[in-house]
Order: C-alpha cells, then sequence, then structure tokens
C-alpha cells in the first residue's frame, strides 16, 4: 500500500491512474469491520482503491470530543494493508484547509434537524471535507455507511446540487454480535456501557411506539438527545456516559 502525505504529490499521482476506475472510502481513522467491509467492496468494484484517515477538526462541535477521538494510525495501516487498498492517504489539516476554512458548504434544510440540531456547525464541517477530498480524489464510486444516515442523504445531495460525476455508494450498517452497530466511539464505552449499550439497537428493532423507546432509554440511564421517524426508518442518537452513539434501522 502507497501512504501519501503530501497532496501535491497525489494530485500528480491522481493524474497518471487516468482511465482505471477508482473507488474511495473516507475514514476519520479507529477504523473497524465497517469500513474494511467498504473497502472490500470497494476492492470488488473497482481498479483502484484509495482510502483517506483524516480526523476532521470542522465537523466536531465540542473540541474534548475531537481530542478523544480514538486514533491508532499503525492498527489501521495494517487492517487496509490485509485489504488490499492501493492508496491511503494521510494528510494534515494545514494541508486540507489551506484557506482557514474560510470557505465552507452550507446546507440550509436537511442538516437542521437531528444531527444538525444538537451537533452545530457539525454537517458543515462534514459536507466541506467530503466536497474537499472528493475533489481531491475525483473517484468514480465513494463508499458511505448507513449508520450515519444524515450525513449519506447530504453527501448525496451535495453530489447532485454540485453536478459532481460520482456514484456514491451506500453499504449496510455493520453490527456487533449484540447488533451494536459498529463504530470508532464504542471502543470509549467502559465494559458495562458496552453491555447496556445493545439496548439500543433492540429498542429501535422493537415494535415499541417512540415514546416507549425514549421511556426505555431514560429508565436505563441513557441520555436521550432524539428517537424520531423519517425516510421509512426509525433514527436514534443517545449518550451513555460521555460517549455520544447514533442508528437506525429500516422500519
Ligand atoms: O463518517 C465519517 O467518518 C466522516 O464524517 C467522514 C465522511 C470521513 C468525513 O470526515
Amino acid at each position: 500500500m502507497n501512504i501519501v502525505t503530501d497532496i501535491g504529490v497525489w494530485q500528480a499521482l491522481r493524474l497518471q491512474l487516468h482511465g482505471q476506475s477508482i473507488g474511495f472510502v473516507p475514514t476519520m481513522g479507529n477504523l473497524h469491520q465497517g469500513h474494511i467491509s467498504l473497502c472490500e467492496r470497494a476492492r470488488f468494484e473497482n481498479d483502484v482503491v484509495v482510502v483517506s484517515i483524516f480526523v476532521n477538526p470542522t465537523q466536531f462541535n465540542q473540541a474534548s470530543d475531537f481530542e478523544k477521538y480514538p486514533r491508532s494510525i499503525e492498527q489501521d495501516r495494517m487492517l487496509l494493508e490485509k485489504s488490499q487498498v492501493d492508496h491511503l492517504l494521510l494528510f494534515t489539516a494545514e494541508h486540507l484547509y489551506p484557506d482557514d476554512y474560510h470557505i465552507q458548504v452550507i446546507e440550509t434544510s436537511l442538516s437542521q434537524f437531528f444531527e444538525g440540531e444538537f451537533r452545530l456547525g457539525h454537517f458543515t464541517g462534514m459536507l466541506t471535507i467530503v466536497l474537499k477530498l472528493l475533489n481531491l480524489v475525483s473517484p468514480q464510486r465513494a463508499y458511505f455507511g448507513e449508520k450515519d444516515y444524515q450525513q449519506l442523504l447530504l453527501i448525496k445531495e451535495m453530489v447532485t446540487a454540485l453536478f459532481l460525476p460520482i456514484n456514491i455508494v451506500a453499504c449496510e450498517t455493520v453490527r456487533a454480535e449484540d447488533q451494536l452497530a459498529l463504530s470508532s466511539r464504542n471502543s470509549r464505552l467502559t465494559k458495562q456501557q458496552r453491555q447496556k449499550a445493545a439496548l439500543l439497537p433492540k429498542l429501535l428493532q422493537s415494535s415499541l411506539s417512540i415514546e416507549e423507546i425514549k421511556q426505555q432509554l431514560i429508565d436505563a440511564e441513557f441520555k436521550v438527545d432524539y428517537v424520531d421517524e423519517k425516510w421509512g426508518r426509525r433514527l436514534a442518537a443517545v449518550w451513555l456516559g460521555e460517549v455520544r452513539l447514533i442508528d437506525n434501522v429500516k422500519i
């Protein structure tokens, strides 16, 4: 696997890949089987697979969440090698924000509720970095998990609105045996919290009403940001201690 840390070097290399299909998996690292399944699908559907790891500061609405976001670059590198990824992009904030974040991608509708309401500025930061990365990689296909469902819809909307010739491929959420959606943040849960966390997918998949689900979560000492239904899905964001979990299931 080729590791690229310089944007100029990558841009020169990208020109040489002309004529080959490129599958791109943007990540913030601390990779798990959910990310690996995206890489495997990209491997199957494209000539070249590119992965980026960048913990994007502009999409964190709390400095402490950014600081505590798990980072495990050596382990990530080994996992990506095993998944036969061709190029790993490791750019810094200085590289990716030469404008000092003065240029931003703002969406004014879909981004205003659920995650957008509870994480102010999150979607602006996320859309801005995704647009930068899509422009740099210029892939035929880019792969995103359905766990971040609102993010996925926003990226699709941006790609359509800005006429980017990129196919956004939605991939099903990968779950642990107890149905908890895999997430980099799960590694921050204590053993006890991790056991309790499985209640979230269990309740979302149940036939209980939204109000009943909320009540059961509160009774189990989750802090609930929202539980709601939209887009034929049940979506939720909750806290267990200092760790925020999101999930959604098809109704
Ligand atoms: O889903 C993520 O990991 C991030 O939001 C993304 C898409 C890599 C942008 O930083």
